[in-house]
């Protein structure tokens, strides 16, 4: 599948069919958000994996918003992602962390739609239960819960509510909104 048909196919389906994933099952998308680039080669991006079945599954489920509970807790597995806030290199803080967190996570799940699987992701969490619950050190900062799985049989996704081209890339010159 080209990367125009990936980014097409993959949406975030509010719906997962309750079966269970393995660590195999998710290693493609690992892989992408690996390789991803990141200022400094900081590789910021930090991620705690909790497989359906698992104590660690639930107690990642309990830190999201109700509304987001309702059709994650039929995932198959739940990743934390977070990101490191410091240069490795110099100790200064990171000011493309999220920048790279974010690429990482994007490359993550085009890969996790050419394995078949389906990923949402949530902001809506209590991050201080979040960061009690994995001990965080202060330059470790919660970013979203990411929900994988498949979507039940019958799913259809959603239509793709998008801004125009011509609302996102503007000339030199150009009133930018
Ligand atoms: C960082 C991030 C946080 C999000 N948080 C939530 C959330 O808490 N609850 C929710 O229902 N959707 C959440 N979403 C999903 C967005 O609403 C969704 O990506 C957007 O409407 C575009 O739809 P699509 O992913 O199907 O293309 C989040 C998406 C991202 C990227």
């Amino acid at each position: 599948m080209s990367l125009l048909d990936l980014a097409s196919k993959r949406h975030s389906p509010r719906a997962f069919d309750g079966s269970a994933l393995t660590w195999d099952d998710l290693a493609d998308g690992f892989e992408a958000a690996r390789l991803s680039s990141s200022s400094y080669n900081n590789q910021p991006w930090r991620f705690v994996v909790a497989l359906r079945g698992e104590a660690g599954f639930d107690a990642l489920l309990e830190t999201a918003v109700e509304a987001n509970r309702t059709w994650m807790k039929d995932a198959g597995a739940i990743v934390g992602v977070m990101s490191s806030t410091v240069l490795e290199k110099t100790g200064e803080p990171d000011h493309a962390a999220l920048l790279g967190v974010g690429m990482a996570v994007g490359a993550m799940e085009l890969a996790f739609t050419e394995s078949g699987l389906a990923s949402m992701q949530a902001g809506g969490f209590d991050r201080s239960a979040y960061k009690a619950l994995l001990h965080l050190p202060d330059h470790i900062l919660p970013v979203s819960l990411l929900a994988v799985g498949r979507v039940p049989e019958g799913h259809a996704p959603g239509s793709k509510a998008r801004k125009s081209l011509s609302d996102i890339a503007f000339r030199v010159g150009d009133d930018i909104r």
